[in-house]
């Protein structure tokens, strides 16, 4: 099991993970909440502040919940979509947008239903559990997924709590993938080829307990992949790790971008 790093040993593991990052030809990154804590968005482990402290959020996102309570769990994905709208890519999320300059092959699969590497300026992201700010037809009223535009509807219709489909008069329910769902097939099928083809996964920021996206780093490790960990705590990953970069990924991202541009490996 790793153990606390050192600073010396932390030095020498960043130097150790530049050196493999260099050297990739397929890298691919794989994220979590960790990364989006330092733009002021909390993890699913930190307790949310407010209203919502004393409803555990794994009972929420659930289609049974919104079944049962649809105003609910809509009331629940506003207040998550108004405490998200301030964020702003922290330096980890623009460090990884500096190596997709990098790495013409390198792409992000993200857990995440924040848009900060897209606004941090990566484009090359596979997404497995939706989008916060888009919605759909709770229905699918037109084929998986049926998006649904709330710009289009009038203020009244966009106030109901759910606001109901246009197409299909269906309750309207935020594009994210609950507990008890499946994920997008298109997107999961694509993280997992670009797993098997990845010659270093990096792993930010992600407890590493929810399924299929912790099975990824052992499809690359499989494929004889090397695997990178930037976690300020020891994850469920980390035992299966090559390199535990112990700290916060706004902190050891920027680091190790600033190791490959010392090698000038980087464009300049
Ligand atoms: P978690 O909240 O489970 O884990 C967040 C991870 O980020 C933890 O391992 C923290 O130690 C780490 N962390 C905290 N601060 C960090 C920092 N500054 N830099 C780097 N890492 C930091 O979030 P996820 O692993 O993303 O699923 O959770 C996976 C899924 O569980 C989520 O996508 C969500 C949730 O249920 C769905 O919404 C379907």
């Amino acid at each position: 099991m790793a153990t606390e790093q050192t600073p010396s040993t932390f030095e020498r593991a960043l130097h150790e993970a530049a050196a493999i990052l260099s050297a990739a030809r397929r890298p691919v990154v794989l994220t979590g909440a960790g990364i989006s804590k330092e733009s002021g968005i909390p993890t699913f482990r930190d307790a949310l502040d407010g209203l919502w402290a004393q409803v555990d959020p794994m009972k929420l996102a659930t289609p049974q919940a919104f079944r049962r309570d649809p105003a609910l769990v809509w009331r629940f994905y506003e207040y998550r979509r108004e405490r998200m709208r301030p964020a702003r890519p922290n330096p980890g999320h623009i460090a990884l947008a500096a190596l997709e300059h990098r790495f013409p092959a390198l792409h992000i699969i993200t857990q995440n239903v924040d848009d900060l590497h897209e606004q941090a300026g990566s484009t090359r992201i596979v997404r497995l559990h939706g989008k916060i700010s888009a919605n759909r037809c709770s229905l699918d009223c037109r084929g998986l997924p049926t998006p649904v535009d709330l710009s289009q509807l009038s203020d009244e219709q966009r106030a109901e709590t759910p606001p109901h489909c246009p197409y299909c008069g269906g309750y309207v329910r935020p594009d994210v993938v609950w507990f008890n769902e499946m994920l997008p097939s298109d997107a999961l099928n694509r993280a997992q080829q670009l797993a098997q083809q990845a010659d270093v996964m990096l792993v930010v920021g992600t407890s590493g307990v929810v399924y299929p996206a912790a099975g990824l780093p052992a499809l690359t490790r499989k494929a004889g992949g090397r695997l990178i960990e930037i976690n300020p705590v020891v994850s469920e990953l980390t035992p299966t790790m090559d390199i535990w970069l112990e700290g916060a990924s706004g902190i050891v991202l920027p680091r190790l971008v600033e190791h490959l541009e010392k090698d000038n490996t980087l464009d300049a």
